[in-house]
């Protein structure tokens, strides 16, 4: 098997996943694992995962020698490709960094990178780069940027780009080459049936005769583990959706009718006073995402009481927790490397005084399992084709107080948006709602004036969650207004200049182009994103003509709107939902 070392970067699981999804063995071990227990697992090739850290920093991770004899071929992934490079007697030093979409290009032929052409699609997220390498190694590819994007010296390969994540289109490739070709691994594959199997003995056997609720929100993750649930549990499983009050307008509604379509006996829990109480004063993202876990809770544990459960089925999925706990090791605490990305929902903001038992079926999972599974359940295709919903709902698209007077806006303005975004196939599409207030004018290079002619770039006071070389950042939003000359660019210069105004300004996580503006207080944010396992995004390609159209009927139907603008920033260095 190849064996991953957990160097604390996000994607750590996407490289597992990415290696069990083409068939081949691989599991997760920490940083500093010993080299026997590899031994005993017949490890023969490793990969360095990625990392918040600088390689030169106090306290940074660091690989054990004895992995180095054991001889077997290494592959180092961002933070893992610097750590290599350092171990050979190369530099590494902090620049400029190169966030999401780049172009790499090959340099000399690899099997390393077998199948790809001179010039490819990659995914970056780092702040340092490695500066020099000793005369034996030999460089495999550069960027614009990062001379070194790749290099390979005996049998330690290094690459600055992530070849884990699906932006990376060819990285799969890169990942099978090195298992497959480089460590000489064999292919085998995910069997969605013994997942099935496995998981209902799991469940009967926690549950024990007893009975377990299950909240639906209708979205893919929880009806899927409703029905599996089901097959577990039969007339012991309880399934209830909760209104917060969040929730699309009617949505409700429609789930509970939905679920009954599929035999689904679904309890509607109505909570949105309860739910509106708890957040409206809170201003702070994570706190309000830990208040609404809370809620969510007590409510679970009062049902369950109602209905004599003992357990709560929760579908919690791989990237929640992932987002939600890396960084929440001891060893980062002690850096200055601390937080998570995200705290969602369902996983830090569960209170620890809870006293029902919950039960994750689904915690290893990755969206496309989810979705293989949603099949094998016969999940029909209308659910399937489904965007996803965050629990907290339309609480993680409100910036500033939530008030009843933007509640009520967005569930409006939502329903138009979705109509208009869902021509162009997003994965996920929505609106979302900023206060007005810019509180300042950015000193922009001017060649951007003439490259894609932009007039002037503003700051949001109201800050957004972005994730910057691994590590949360809470953003800045930028304003790009630009001539109409812009809306003819081709779509990949729009990626170049959202790739740009990112790298350029350290604090800016979020890059939103400004179509329609009037007077008001609040701006409305369309996004818009291509994804496989959300943990990545692009900014689906609009049409900017349509988009301008959307933004003059919103403005004409809500007042207090004074500007609607589309979001063109990737994940990273945002993340797909803005607070
Ligand atoms: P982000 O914003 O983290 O979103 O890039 C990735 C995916 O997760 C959804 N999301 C959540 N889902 N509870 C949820 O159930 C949450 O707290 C939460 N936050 C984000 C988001 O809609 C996207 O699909």
């Amino acid at each position: 098997m190849i064996a991953i070392l957990d160097f604390g970067g996000q994607y750590v699981f996407n490289i597992k996943r990415n290696l069990n999804e083409m068939g081949f063995e691989a599991e997760v071990f920490p940083f500093d694992v010993s080299a026997s227990l590899l031994k005993r697992k017949k490890v023969t090739g490793v990969i360095l995962s990625g990392g918040p850290y600088s390689v030169y920093e106090k306290d940074a991770p660091v690989l054990k020698e004895e992995i180095l004899e054991l001889d077997v071929p290494i592959l180092g992934i961002c933070y893992g490709h610097q750590l290599l490079a350092t171990l050979i007697g190369g530099k590494v030093s902090s620049g400029l960094g190169e966030y999401g979409f780049t172009e790499v290009f090959k340099k000399v032929d690899d099997v390393l990178f077998n199948g790809w052409e001179k010039k490819e699609i990659c995914w970056m997220s780092h702040g340092d780069r490695v500066e020099s390498l000793p005369s034996s190694a030999k460089i495999l590819a550069s960027t614009g940027k990062t001379k070194i994007a790749a290099f390979v010296y005996k049998k330690l390969y290094g690459v600055q780009f992530h070849p884990e994540v699906s932006h990376t289109p060819k990285g799969h490739i890169l990942l099978k080459n090195f298992a497959q070709h480089i460590c000489g691994e064999k292919k085998r594959s995910w069997d969605v049936k013994s997942f099935v199997e496995r998981s209902i003995k799991m469940i009967r056997k926690t549950v024990n005769g007893s009975r377990a609720v299950v909240a639906v929100s209708g979205g893919i993750d929880s009806t899927t583990l409703c029905l599996l649930g089901k097959r577990a549990l039969g007339s012991k499983l309880i399934p209830i959706h909760i209104d917060t009050g969040f929730m699309r307008k009617n949505e409700s509604e429609k789930v509970v009718n939905a679920l009954s379509s599929l035999g689904l006996d679904c309890k509607l829990i109505s909570a949105q006073e309860e739910f509106f109480q708890r957040v409206k004063d809170v201003e702070d993202l994570d706190e309000r995402r830990r208040v609404i876990g809370e809620v969510f809770i007590r409510i679970l544990e009062r049902v369950s009481k109602d209905y004599g459960c003992e357990w709560l089925l929760q579908g919690t999925i791989a990237p929640d927790v992932i987002e939600s706990t890396r960084g929440q090791s001891k060893r980062r605490k002690k850096s200055k490397h601390g937080g998570w990305i995200k705290l969602h929902h369902n996983v830090g903001g569960l209170p620890k005084d809870t006293n029902i038992g919950i039960i994750e079926p689904l915690r290893e999972l990755f969206k496309y399992q989810v979705r293989l599974l949603a099949k094998h359940l016969g999940l029909p295709e209308e659910f399937l084709r489904r965007q996803p919903f965050p629990g907290p709902g339309l609480a993680c698209r409100i910036g500033g107080k939530i008030t009843r007077e933007k509640v009520e806006l967005l569930k409006e303005v939502t329903d138009i948006a979705e109509r208009e975004l869902k021509k162009f196939n997003p994965s996920q599409y929505f609106a979302a709602i900023v206060e007005d207030e810019v509180t300042m004018n950015l000193n922009f290079p001017v060649a951007w004036r003439k490259k894609w002619f932009v007039n002037r770039i503003d700051i949001l006071s109201q800050k957004s969650i972005g994730v910057k070389g691994d590590e949360r950042l809470l953003g800045q939003i930028s304003l790009i207004k630009p001539n109409d000359e812009f809306f003819g660019l081709d779509w990949l210069e729009v990626l170049k200049l959202q790739s740009e105004v990112t790298s350029f300004f350290k604090d800016v996580c979020r890059a939103v182009v400004i179509t329609n503006e009037s007077k008001g207080k609040y701006g409305i944010v369309l996004r818009a994103v291509d994804t496989k396992d959300f943990m990545t995004a692009m900014p689906t390609e609009i049409e900017w003509g349509s988009i301008k159209r959307l933004g003059e009927e919103i403005i004409s139907k809500f007042p207090t709107v004074s500007f609607v603008g589309y979001e063109i920033t990737t994940k990273p260095p945002s993340t797909i939902e803005l607070f």
